[in-house]
This record gives structure tokens, C-alpha cells and sequence, in this order.
């Protein structure tokens, strides 16, 4: 089935999709998408995981660092019930979801079966080479090599495989369970096969995937966001406003669900600040260093949510 070609357009595809997950996967050539790895348990590793096993899929998340591994399984353990008691979920929704996944910090039991593998891991280029290599033997010759990367496009990756053309952006929105957008971003060595894939399994997510026809550095959504931002940062550092006035007049006035300040609390400021530093490196462009407020708060752990301190405290997680 063919996400571009369908008559009668995206309820259908979108049913359609169902369908085939009814009947037990979706297909990757004479393949059937059924088992999917998540490498990474973190921020959005476990929520992309949980959405899987939620979809019907059978799961597998793995991290080399055991206390992220627990920190999800925890947050599995807490988020089910909530949505039982919200009514989002039935009970039946939620055992079938445990049943699904599993978290193991073991690589080689997580990927061995896969059909499918999306890597969420730490934005560094030469670790994520480094996994895309060690994924390309331990996979099965017809699985799919994703990576949830924000900014690294695919084509820096995929020639560390025996398979490029099974290798794609696949970008998704945090928090990854609430956030409807995926990005499928289609390298020059990607094929037209692979990316279709993923947009299909995309939908039977429940989510909207759009398809980037060629790689560009941070897709559409980071793009965006990455001008509202550094014009934000601007504006406290020049002394014009506090990080709040700011949040309030983009949510006020421009309809964002929250502001620029809050959402670098939610995405991580670590990943406000390693990126930028990357890019910075790579490029030399001074609009990517990253602002002294953002460096300090790097450097004194202030990273967000994920630490309880960021532009606004959490202290309760
Ligand atoms: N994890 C899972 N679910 C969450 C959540 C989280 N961290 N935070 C909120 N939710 C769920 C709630 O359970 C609730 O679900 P329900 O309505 O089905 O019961 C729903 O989201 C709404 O939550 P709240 O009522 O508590 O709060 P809000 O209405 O303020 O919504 C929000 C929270 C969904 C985070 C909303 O503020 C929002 O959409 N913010 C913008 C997020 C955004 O811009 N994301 C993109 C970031 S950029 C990015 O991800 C790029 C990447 O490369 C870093």
C-alpha cells in the first residue's frame, strides 16, 4: 500500500493501515512490520516505545544506562493507571500494551528480531555511526535502520551500513505520546520503499507523518522553532523582557500551546546547547553559538524538567 497513490486519501489510508495491523503487521516488502527496537529510553526513546506497544506492535526499548531503563519502565508503570482512571484507556488497552513491552538493556536481545528499529539516543554523530554499524550486523537483512535524530540528517549515517536504503529520519515531537506531527525525512540513498514504510507505520500510530522529499538541517519544525527561539533569547539577554513576559506574549498572541522558554524546559536545554554547539562547529555561523544564559544553565545542570530546574523549577520532577 502506498501512502501517495491511495484514492481515497488519508481516513482511508489510515484505516487501511488498521487493517493490515489487524491482520498481524504491516509490510516491509515480502516483510510484515510486527517487532520494533527503540535504542534510547529517554525523554522521547520510551514515550515513541509506549506508542508503539499502544499501536499493537511488539516492543523492545533499550539504553546501556540501567537507571534510564527503570526511570521509563517506571514511567510505563505510572502513566497506564492514570489513563485508566482518565477514562483515555481500558484496562484491556493497557494490559495489552504491558504485554508488548519489554525493556532490556541488552542491544543484541533488543534488535536481533526487529523489523523495525528507531534509535533515540544522544545527539552525537560518531555514537550514533557507531550504533548504526553494530545495528547493521545484528539485524536482519530486511529491517529498518531509523533514527529519531532533531538535526543529524540520515545521509551522515547510512554508509556505515550494508543497507542505505533502508536507513531514514524518522522524527517525532515531544512529548512524543501527545504530539500528532512526525517527520519522514527521505535521504538521497533512502528509497521510495522505506520511507512509505514509515509513513504507513506512522499512521497506525495515530499520528500525522509528513514526508521531507529532501534532507535539510533541522526538517521543517526545528527550523521554525529555532528563529522563534534564538530571537527569544535575544530579547531576555538584551534586558527587554523576563523569560515569563516572553512565554506569555507568545502564547497570548501568537497561540502556541506554551512558550518558547517553557518548551526549551520540556525538549532539554542540554539539547538547546549541544546542538547548537555542534552546529556552531560545523558550520562557524555565530547564529548557532549558543547564548551565555543557555551555556550557564548547561553548565549548572538547568536542563529542564529532566532535572527540576530550568527557566522555571519543577520540584516535583
Ligand atoms: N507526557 C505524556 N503526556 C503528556 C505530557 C507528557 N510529558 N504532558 C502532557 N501530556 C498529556 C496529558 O496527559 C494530557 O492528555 P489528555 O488530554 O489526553 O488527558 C494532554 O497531554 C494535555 O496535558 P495538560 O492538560 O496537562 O497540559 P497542556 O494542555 O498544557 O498540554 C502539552 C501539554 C501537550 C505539552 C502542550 O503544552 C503542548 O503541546 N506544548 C507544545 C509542545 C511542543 O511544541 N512540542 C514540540 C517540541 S519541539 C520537538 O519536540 C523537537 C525535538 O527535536 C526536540
Amino acid at each position: 500500500m502506498r501512502v501517495d497513490t491511495h484514492p481515497k486519501g488519508f481516513f482511508s489510508i489510515a484505516e487501511s493501515v488498521s487493517e493490515q495491523l489487524l491482520l498481524g503487521g504491516m509490510n516491509v516488502g515480502e516483510h510484515k512490520i510486527r517487532k520494533v527496537c527503540i535504542v534510547g529510553a529517554g525523554n522521547m526513546g520510551h514515550q515513541i516505545a509506549l506508542s508503539a506497544a499502544l499501536a499493537g506492535f511488539e516492543v523492545k526499548c533499550t539504553d546501556v544506562n540501567e537507571e534510564v531503563l527503570k526511570k521509563a519502565e517506571q514511567f510505563v508503570i505510572t502513566y497506564l493507571p492514570e489513563r485508566v482512571a482518565k477514562g483515555k484507556l481500558t484496562q484491556a488497552q493497557v494490559d495489552a500494551a504491558r504485554a508488548n513491552l519489554s525493556f532490556t538493556n541488552d542491544l543484541s536481545e533488543a534488535a536481533c528480531d526487529a523489523d523495525l528499529v528507531i534509535e533515540a539516543i544522544i545527539e552525537r554523530l560518531e555514537i550514533k555511526r557507531k550504533l548504526f554499524a553494530e545495528l547493521d550486523s545484528l539485524c536482519l537483512p530486511h529491517t529498518i535502520l531509523a533514527t529519531n535524530s532533531s538535526y543529524i540528517v540520515s545521509s551522515k549515517i547510512a554508509d556505515v551500513t550494508e543497507r542505505p536504503e533502508k536507513v531514514c529520519n524518522l522524527h517525532f515531537f515531544n512529548p512524543a505520546l501527545v504530539m500528532k506531527l512526525v517527520e519522514v525525512v527521505k535521504g538521497p540513498h533512502t528509497s521510495e520503499e522505506t520511507a512509505q514504510t514509515l509513513m504507513n507505520f506512522c499512521v497506525s500510530l495515530g499520528k500525522t507523518p509528513v514526508l521531507l522529499k529532501q534532507e535539510i538541517y533541522g526538517f521543517l519544525v526545528n527550523r521554525m522553532l529555532a528563529a522563534i527561539k534564538n530571537e527569544s533569547i535575544y530579547l531576555l539577554d538584551m534586558g527587554i523582557a523576563g523569560h515569563e513576559e516572553i512565554d506569555t506574549a507568545v502564547t497570548l498572541a501568537l497561540g502556541h500551546p506554551m512558550g518558547p522558554f517553557r518548551l526549551m524546559d520540556l525538549t532539554g536545554i542540554d539539547l538547546t546547547y549541544i546542538v547548537g554547539l555542534e552546529r556552531f562547529q560545523e558550520t562557524g555561523d555565530p547564529i548557532y553559538r549558543p547564548s551565555p544564559t543557555i551555556a550557564e544553565k548547561f553548565v549548572k545542570k538547568e536542563w529542564g524538567r529532566k532535572t527540576g530546574k530550568g527557566f522555571y523549577d519543577y520540584p516535583n520532577g
